[in-house]
This record gives C-alpha cells, structure tokens and sequence, in this order.
C-alpha cells in the first residue's frame, strides 16, 4: 500500500475537516491508504513510513500555526538531518479567515510550508487551476478555505472548498503511487 499522511493543527475544526477531505480523496485512489495525525502527535515514524505527507494549517496571524513550524523545526529537521524525507511527496492547504485580494496570509502561509518542504527534498504538488470548484477553495499551491464571511462571521468549510481539498489529496496519492519505487536521488 501507498501510505499519505495528512497532517493539520486546528483548534476551531475547519482545518481539520480539510484534513479528513484531503485524506478522502487520498484513499479513493486503489492502493492508497490514509493517515490523519495532528501536528502536535505526528511522530518521525508517520513521515518515514509515508511517502506522501500533506501539511494542513490554519493562518495565524499572516502565517502558518505555530504548532505546524514546531513540527517541522524538531521532527522534520530531524529526518532532514538525516536525509530521510527525500523524495517524498509533499503539498499543503490551508484555511484562514482573512478577506481581500490576498486574503490574510494563506498565499504566504503556503508557500512558507512549500519551501519547508523544499529544504526537506520533497517533490512538491500543487493545485491545477482547472481544478473543478477551484474558485471556491483554491490558490494554485493547494486548497485554500475562507471560513468566514464578509462580515467576519465564522461560517466553517463550504462543500465546493471541501471537494477541492478531496481532489487535491487525490492527485498527491497519484503522483506517490506513480513514482513509488521508482525514484533515486544521487546522493
Ligand atoms: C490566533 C488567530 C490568528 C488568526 N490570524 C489570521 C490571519 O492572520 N489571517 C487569516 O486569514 N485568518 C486568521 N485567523 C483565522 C483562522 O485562520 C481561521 O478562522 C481558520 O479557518 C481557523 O481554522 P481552525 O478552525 O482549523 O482552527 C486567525 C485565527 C486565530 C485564532
């Protein structure tokens, strides 16, 4: 089995609920299996017996969660030491509640965990813009769901941003069926 780790910190649900989307779409693809953990359980030994992991995180203020970048600073630079995430499939969504053109930091939030999976050697997937309901729930990164509305309102995850992140986590478990053991870096 093709094993995908879904990885989120959430303390409202939304992020969460993403996450369970994610993995959805994960398993829907023969061979996959799916792993839910929250960034504060995920240990070194959910990424090495993964070779796909999805990182999920709400914006905090203008950023990723706090308890996501603890993970990657203790556990992934860890395996990074190591040379163990190489490889790997990587992407992201996130959730945020910010309004304008550049919502509240989700394209930033993004590609901050985009380049922490860079620096770890994953073959990173992002979100096609042809992607059905993309204008719902996507940046080109990955998923993305305002949960609120314009009047500041918390409203949750609509299902149109719920059936984008189900799409994207099958993509990732495509591409990690696709190049599983196929792939070796020169090292
Ligand atoms: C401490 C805190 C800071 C936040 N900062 C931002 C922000 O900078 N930009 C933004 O778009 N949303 C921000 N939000 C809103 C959350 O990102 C949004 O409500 C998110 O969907 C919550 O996810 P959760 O339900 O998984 O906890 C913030 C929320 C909290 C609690």
């Amino acid at each position: 089995m093709t094993k995908v780790l879904v990885i989120y910190a959430s303390d409202y649900g939304s992020t969460r609920k993403m996450a369970e989307a994610v993995a959805e779409g994960a398993v829907g693809i023969p061979g996959v299996e799916a792993l839910i953990r929250n960034a504060e359980e995920t240990t070194a030994e959910d990424m090495t017996s993964s070779q796909a992991i999805i990182f999920g995180t709400p914006v905090h203020m203008g950023s990723m969660d706090w308890r996501v970048k603890k993970l990657i600073d203790t556990v992934c630079s860890g395996l990074w030491a190591k040379d163990a995430l190489t490889g790997k499939v990587g992407a992201v969504f996130a959730t945020g509640g910010g309004l304008g053109s550049a919502g509240g930091g989700a394209e930033l939030a993004m590609l901050s965990l985009m380049a922490n999976l860079a620096e770890c050697g994953m073959i990173l997937v992002p979100l096609p813009k042809h992607t059905p309901k993309y204008e719902y729930g996507g940046l080109h990164w990955g998923p993305y769901a305002r949960t609120t509305n314009l009047a500041h309102e918390p409203i949750g995850v609509s299902e149109e941003q719920l059936a984008v992140a189900k799409t994207h986590g099958a993509n990732v478990a495509r591409v990690a069926v696709a190049l599983a053991g196929k792939l070796e870096f020169q090292k």
